[in-house]
């Protein structure tokens, strides 16, 4: 007799997946093959049947400390039961301050005010329009242009979007903002290829800030944004020297300087912002992600003293800066923010991942030969490996194979072999959280190259 009793799935499975149109996601592949999790701890995720996949990639970027970790949770769970809602305009609530002082503590000295959101995007929007009003109430009006990078992310607000660089991200959106321009991207991979932390060559790429400079006229230009790191691209480490050639043309010309950190810190290249690593103090710095682990949407930006100061002028009962969020500083992402900040502390997770670098790096340079590996890139516990795109077949033009082979090799890695990876277009991106072992490293990379060659 057929037996009908129900398979003791491990949650109960949706039957049907129409409803969520799904962010950033090929919705009709996924329902076709769906990619469904149902828990997490430490390293791994738990699939809704029952497998455990490992992480390398930290969810996405987010999970810097692992999953699960009970010290978030009971702390977001005791905030809601004691205050699950304030209103962030006109009133506060004693977390939100804590984890401000917190976070100014963490930071390079002079970035000492935090302005919360509630992710990236947001962040990224907030600091243009800090930079913008800054501009105008220094009596600088004029400087009204933004400069963004090309293949940079920034989220996908408008301003975001318009001070991005990922063609795919920008073109179906009309014109985005006006008076923006982008600096180039700053790789070349016939000069850089195989490079290990920030590449020799490319710190000339920052001299076109003064093309731009001599197009536009300095005094037309508000804010340079850039990522010390552009990870959503593919992974591209700023070359040596360039950041601080940013830093000094921008300063030059008065014009800001803003680092998007949303992936950058909290650890990520080993130190709590990338700043601290290559020694360059931006205007304002943009983080997200890590803040909580992942456990609680939130976002902000830390300003420096002198812009900050700038707006607290004139009559005391005025708002200084008419902008902000209904859940800036959300109690719940307050208390997960504070808890996560201990665990950084308490298990030194920045430094872990500095001293775990040069072995992740040659981990990972170990699949360089791997067919169709094009080039690898690594800095701090992050690495971008680029696979060649499927090829056209003879004499055809087959304009839907890029990204073809990133795509199978997502799902190899999470239906065949119990990984999950990032991938922009043909790159596959690892980003484990900042306590995988050096044995998980060597697992996760035999993973990635069954991966690699079963997408050969
Ligand atoms: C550098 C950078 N900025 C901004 C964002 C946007 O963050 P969110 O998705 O939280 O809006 C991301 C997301 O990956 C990012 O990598």
């Amino acid at each position: 007799m057929l037996d009908k009793s129900p398979l003791p799935a491990a949650v109960n499975v949706p039957n049907d997946l129409a409803a969520h149109w799904m962010p950033f996601t090929a919705n009709r592949a996924f329902k076709k093959a769906p990619r469904l999790l149902a828990g997490a701890k430490d390293m791994h995720y738990i699939t809704v049947d029952g497998r455990k996949i490992i992480d390398a990639a930290a969810g996405m970027w987010c999970c810097n400390a692992g999953h699960g970790r009970s010290q978030i949770s009971a702390a977001i769970a005791k905030q809601a039961e004691a205050l699950d809602y304030a209103p962030p305009f006109q009133f506060g609530i004693p977390q939100a301050f804590e984890l401000a002082s917190r976070i100014a503590d963490l930071a390079p000295a002079g970035l000492d005010h935090v302005f919360f959101c509630n992710s990236g995007s947001e962040a990224a929007d907030t600091a243009l329009k800090i930079a913008l009003a800054y501009q105008q109430i220094q009596g600088q009006g004029t400087r009204s242009r933004l400069i963004g990078r090309e293949r940079g992310y920034h989220g996908v607000g408008f301003g975001g979007t318009a001070v991005g660089g990922i063609v795919n991200n920008r073109k179906m959106f009309g014109t985005l903002l006006a008076g923006v321009d982008h600096l180039p991207h700053t790789y070349d991979r016939e000069k850089q290829a195989f490079s290990k932390g920030e590449p020799e060559y490319g710190a000339h790429f920052a001299d076109e800030l003064e093309r731009l400079v001599n197009l536009h006229g300095a005094s037309t230009i508000a804010a340079v944004i850039v990522e010390p790191m552009a990870g959503s691209t593919g992974v591209l480490p700023a070359p040596k020297g360039y950041l601080k050639r940013l830093r000094e043309i921008t300063q030059k010309h008065g014009i800001l300087l803003i680092f998007d950190e949303v992936i950058t810190g909290y650890g990520r290249l080993g130190f709590a912002f990338a700043a601290e690593r290559y020694g360059v103090l931006p205007d304002m710095l943009t983080f997200a992600k890590g803040i909580t682990n992942g456990a609680a949407p939130m976002g902000g930006v830390l300003v420096r003293d002198t812009i900050h100061d700038a707006f607290m002028s004139g009559p005391e009962h005025v708002v200084e800066l008419t902008h902000g969020y209904t859940y800036s500083a959300h109690p719940l992402a307050c208390a997960a923010g504070l808890a996560t900040l201990d665990i950084y502390r308490d298990e030194n997770l920045f430094e872990r991942a500095g001293k775990l670098e040069p072995k992740f790096a040659d981990a990972v340079m170990s699949l360089r030969g791997e067919p169709n590996v094009v080039d690898i890139r690594t800095v701090g516990l992050t690495a971008g490996i680029d696979l060649a795109p499927r090829p056209d077949l003879p004499g055809k033009r087959r304009p839907d194979l890029p990204g073809k082979r990133g795509f199978d090799g997502l799902n190899s890695a999470f239906h065949d072999n119990d990984l999950m990876l990032r991938v922009a277009g043909d790159t596959l991106a690892l980003t484990p959280p900042l306590i995988v072992t050096e044995d998980q490293i060597g697992e996760i990379i035999e993973k990635v190259a069954k991966v690699i060659r079963a997408v050969a």
